[in-house]
């Protein structure tokens, strides 16, 4: 038999039309044992406020038991006409403790609250396992940051060879911002720490409950100031969704790499069979599909976040049923994660990089031109006057199809009379790194100290 929660001041049941748009079972199970979670910490508020007495706070606990091995094992499921997760679970409680008890629970409390309080449960628990998933990644690319060594690369700007740097200092280039995004996980945790149960509809409750009790019983530092707020806010929700946006970004942009890295144009990476797919109708093929995939899903993981908030803006106080629409963007997003970062991370750790064919091209396009000027700087020349100098010996160098080590001491000292020979020792790869010295620069001991920083790092979490 369906069980309506508000049935009370109306004449009938609802449209079909209206349960169909209306109902949202399909989504929020999953938050059925939070939902029984939130139910026994409110039983227990009822009998302290005496409004249980022993015996029915007992059967109370017992039915819920019940209820929950009932949902863990699938023998109790939601049916058409139960509108929410709160709706079948009140039904499962009254099958299972009769009436008059189960008809007492929802007393002092709201879906408003519970929703609200539900939502954060699920959220703080996933943002812990994603958080450990993308801590899985950065150390999959520290690990490789670490077997690189002291091999160079092309390093790049607007996609042009730039200045050589090494391939770890690229890596960990990549880990700083995904161990940002546990940070923000964990500060986002203080503010997801506060519980809105006990807030009722919106006003509270008169029946002496205590909702720093309900709280501390599901893991929160305590209750929320404001139950209009503890009610009506979702910024809670939105913060999240934007962190697992911004994970998604940052995944893309080292998806965005490593597709080009993999190509034959650039030869740096090669993919471990069991981490790439093939073509159903070109033998030859190995694709990145797990970078393109993630590069993919960012897009989806921006699209939840983008919603959510168009969803919330200009919501008046207190709960309206638009925030019904706060929760499938960030299952979505939490589905989307746990099933990324685990392949992502297996993608990283098999990568093979070819690191002949990287320090092969580090020197090309004339990426040592800055060591030059800077080389000219320590000699005393204004950087002006040296950028000048620099960009005449690759003016000279590309009218001659050579390279800026291919200039004799004739041609440098045509050029300027301040390149004297000396100048040679900044023209190789290992002399342009090993010049970067400053901190966070890709001088190799520079980038040792930087590898133990992030190693350490990474094992606080
Ligand atoms: N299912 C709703 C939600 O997800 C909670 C129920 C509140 N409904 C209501 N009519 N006040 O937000």
């Amino acid at each position: 038999a369906s069980v309506s929660l508000w049935g009370g001041r109306f004449t009938g049941g609802p449209a079909p039309e209206l349960q169909a748009l209306s109902q949202s079972t399909h989504f929020d199970w999953r938050l059925a044992a939070y939902d029984i979670a939130g139910s026994r910490a409110h039983a227990r508020v009822l009998h302290r406020a005496a409004l249980l007495d022993d015996d029915e706070l007992t059967g109370m606990l017992d039915a819920l038991d019940r209820l929950e091995a009932d949902v863990e094992s699938g023998v109790f499921l939601p049916e058409l006409g139960d509108e929410d997760v709160h709706t079948a679970l009140e039904r499962g409680l009254i099958e299972r403790a009769g009436d008059e008890l189960g008809g007492k629970l929802r007393a002092g409390r709201s879906r408003n609250d519970q929703i609200a309080t539900q939502v954060r449960l699920y959220l703080r628990q996933n943002a812990r396992t994603i958080a450990q998933q993308v801590v899985t990644v950065a150390d999959e690319l520290i690990a490789q940051a670490q077997a690189a060594g002291e091999a160079v690369m092309p390093g790049r700007t607007h996609l042009q060879h730039a200045q050589p740097v090494l391939l770890a200092h690229h890596l960990l280039a990549h880990v700083w911002p995904l161990l940002r995004d546990v940070d923000r996980l964990i500060d986002w945790d203080v503010r997801a720490a506060r519980s809105p149960y006990g807030s009722g509809a919106l006003a509270g409750s008169s029946l002496g409950l205590d909702p720093a009790a309900v709280a501390a019983e599901l893991g929160f530092d305590g209750p929320v100031e404001n139950s209009i707020d503890g009610t009506a806010a979702r910024d809670v929700v939105a913060e999240f969704a934007f962190v697992a946006a911004m994970i998604g970004v940052d995944l893309s942009r080292l998806s965005e790499e490593i597709i080009a890295w993999n190509t034959k144009e650039f030869g740096f990476v090669r993919l471990d069979d069991a981490w790439s797919t093939g073509s159903s109708i070109m033998p030859q093929k190995k694709n990145p599909d797990i970078a393109e995939l993630a590069r993919g899903k960012s897009g989806r993981l921006i699209g939840d976040l983008t919603g959510l908030m168009a969803t919330l803006k200009g919501l008046p106080l207190a709960y309206n049923r638009d925030l019904q629409e706060d929760k499938e963007p960030v299952f979505d997003q939490v589905d989307t994660l746990t099933v990324l970062l685990p392949a992502f991370a297996g993608m990283v750790r098999t990568l093979t990089f070819d690191t002949d064919r990287m320090a092969e091209l580090a020197p090309q396009g004339f990426s040592l031109a800055t060591d030059v000027a800077e080389w000219l700087v320590r000699s005393g020349v204004p950087f002006r006057v040296a950028h000048e100098v620099a960009g005449a010996c690759v003016r000279v160098c590309e009218e001659r199809g050579i390279e800026l080590w291919d200039l004799s001491d004739a041609d440098l000292a045509a050029i300027s009379s301040h390149l004297t020979p000396g100048v040679r020792e900044v023209l190789t790869v290992e002399g342009s790194v090993a010049s970067r010295d400053g901190v966070g620069g890709t001088a190799p001991q520079r980038v040792a100290e930087q590898l133990e920083a992030a190693k350490e790092r990474a094992t606080e979490y």
